[in-house]
């Protein structure tokens, strides 16, 4: 792996209160595509108890090799132990490095120098939000935070797929975060919904600097917008808090990007007519993400 010297590495937490947005969809392949198009090296982090980025991008017999040798991001937040569901456990010891948990993507590069990888995610993660010992869970999100800090040293950029709802992994994911990417369905509750995520944020009093807020359009006809879409779209670019950071570039609703379960991995490597046509909008918002960036 190849250590860094950059100062700035962008972590950008993919995030929406709201459930079934396309975090997911958006975290794999807006990531990749930045991956290739920007040849930077590039981790992807699932902390969705639901772990469906892992589970969309790992075949099942790899991810339970995973699985079996603890290498999730579970253990990232607490060592080895045979601790209940409502206690964690501690170690004087530091977390594990990168490279200690990581899968690596090794067929998608021809830049031998540059790595894109996942750590694997965990339903075990599900325990934080049934607990409530703010004391125990401090400990946990610092470990959290010391291992991402450690990341940073190995990567260009850093993209978190977060959990619907706010809980535990939330605070985790903001306070890890420099960049909020918040996937956005042109539908009539989602200018409500970005409010109450921002005013989260604003609000946070343990979080600064303050991450900065992205919005992208998810899930948009391209045969024409039907009239709720395109008055959403419309207020949203016109918001004076939200439209200048709404992307210009739109995730387009394509069957390319549904979610199979007879299929594992990224959209791209899909076979399909779209192919040529979903690689050009995924570069077209790779690009802009990344000048925002600052890759
Ligand atoms: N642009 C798109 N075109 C077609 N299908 C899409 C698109 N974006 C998302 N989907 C589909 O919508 C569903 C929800 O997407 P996804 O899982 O990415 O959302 P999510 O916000 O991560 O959900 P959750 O809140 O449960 O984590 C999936 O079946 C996915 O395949
Ligand atoms: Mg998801």
């Amino acid at each position: 792996m190849v250590k860094k010297a950059k100062s700035f590495v962008p972590v950008v937490a993919v995030l929406n209160m709201k459930g079934g947005v396309g975090k997911t969809t958006i975290c794999s392949n807006v990531s990749l595509s930045v991956f290739e198009n920007k040849e930077v090296g590039t981790l992807l982090i699932d902390l969705d108890p639901q772990f469906n980025l892992t589970q969309g991008l790992l075949k099942r017999a790899d991810y339970d090799k995973y699985k079996a040798a603890s290498k999730t991001i579970f253990s990232a937040m607490e060592p080895r132990s045979e601790v209940g569901l409502f206690d964690v456990a501690t170690s004087t010891q530091p977390p594990p490095k990168s490279e200690d948990l990581r899968h690596s993507f090794f067929y998608l590069t021809d830049m031998p120098s540059k790595e894109f990888d996942i750590i694997p995610g965990d339903f075990q993660l599900v325990k934080y939000s049934l607990m409530d010992d703010n004391a125990k869970l401090k400990g946990v999100k610092d470990r959290f935070l010391k291992f991402l800090r450690q990341c940073k040293s190995s990567y260009d950029t850093i993209f978190i797929d977060c959990n619907p709802s706010s809980s535990f992994l939330t605070l985790c994911a903001l306070h890890a975060a420099t960049h909020i990417l918040v996937p956005v369905r042109p539908d009539r509750f989602s200018i409500l919904g970005l409010e109450i995520l921002s005013e989260f944020i604003d609000q946070l009093p343990t979080l600064s600097p303050k991450p900065q807020l992205l919005i992208l359009l998810n899930g948009v006809s391209r045969g024409g917008r039907d009239a709720v879409a395109a008055s959403v779209e419309a207020e949203l670019r016109a918001h004076p808090r939200f439209g200048p950071r709404t992307l210009k570039a739109l995730m387009p609703q394509s069957e390319a990007f549904r979610a199979r379960t007879d299929y594992t991995g990224f959209a791209i490597d899909r076979k399909g007519r779209w192919q040529k046509q979903i690689g050009a909008e995924l570069t077209a918002i790779a690009n802009e993400l990344a000048g925002k960036l600052g890759l």
